[in-house]
């Protein structure tokens, strides 16, 4: 039991230390990493487009963008884990380090889970339906079509205008995160039960947080 303690007590030690570092070195450079991700965001959809415009012919390509469309799914499912992060470790009370870090850059989090399944769906729907002709659509696809529905408005409201505009009534429409969240879920325990349990259970930490939250009777402020 000491053996436990101790080893608990040594790894918290080592993530706090670790954090600092993170910390030390991103906190200065906060700006100069926002533009990187602008910067890549805007290339990824510049090449998303190109994509879309040019519906590749040659089969190998179309095979190969099919995987790469695939792993853009796994890759969106990670984003949107790490945008949800923040909220349910604050809701627990723990690991104010690691969210004050993930808050830094949660936006582009947010933005690059759009963006990430847009493409996603492009590559494994759209594009293979554009070139060998729609098929009805299945189960899966439209679980994830609403997912991406209830992205949307979060993607377009992910900038400090629409924060100003919409004062209040902002953190109303990123609650729909929790529906994109479900959603995707759904859609992917379909597709790829791993990523599909890793997202359900951030449903089930979601809500466990929240029942925390509201036993111990206190709201903190939304992050
Ligand atoms: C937030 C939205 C979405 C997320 C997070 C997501 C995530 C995923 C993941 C993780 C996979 C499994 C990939 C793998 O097996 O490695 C997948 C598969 C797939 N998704 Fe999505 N997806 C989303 C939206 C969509 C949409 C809108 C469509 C369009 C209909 C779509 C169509 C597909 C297809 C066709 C597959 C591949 C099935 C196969 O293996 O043949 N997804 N998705």
């Amino acid at each position: 039991m000491m053996d436990i303690l101790k080893i608990m007590a040594k790894i918290l030690e080592w993530y706090r230390s670790m954090m600092m570092q993170v910390q030390k070195w991103t906190a200065p450079k906060r700006m100069q990493i926002i533009h990187a991700f602008v910067v890549a965001e805007v290339l990824f959809s510049l090449t998303t487009v190109v994509l879309v415009l040019f519906v590749p012919t040659n089969i190998r390509l179309f095979v190969l963008l099919f995987a790469v469309g695939k792993k853009l799914g796994v890759l969106s499912a990670g984003m949107l884990c790490l945008t949800l992060v923040p909220g349910i470790i604050r809701r627990f009370g723990i690991l104010p380090e690691l969210r004050v870090f993930l808050m830094m850059f949660r936006r582009h989090f947010g933005i690059l889970t759009y963006l990430f399944a847009v493409a996603h769906s492009l590559l494994t729907y759209w594009l293979p339906a554009l070139r060998f002709g729609f098929t009805p659509i299945l189960t899966f696809q439209l679980l994830g079509m609403i997912a991406l529905g209830f992205g949307t408005p979060l993607f377009i409201t992910s900038n400090d205008f629409s924060v100003r505009v919409l004062q209040k009534w902002w953190d109303h429409v990123h609650s729909l995160v929790y529906l994109m969240l479900f959603f995707a879920a759904l859609h992917t325990l379909f597709t790829s039960p791993t990523t599909g349990i890793l997202l359900m259970a951030v449903v089930v930490l979601e809500v466990i947080s929240y029942l925390v939250q509201y036993s111990h009777g206190h709201t903190v402020p939304r992050g």
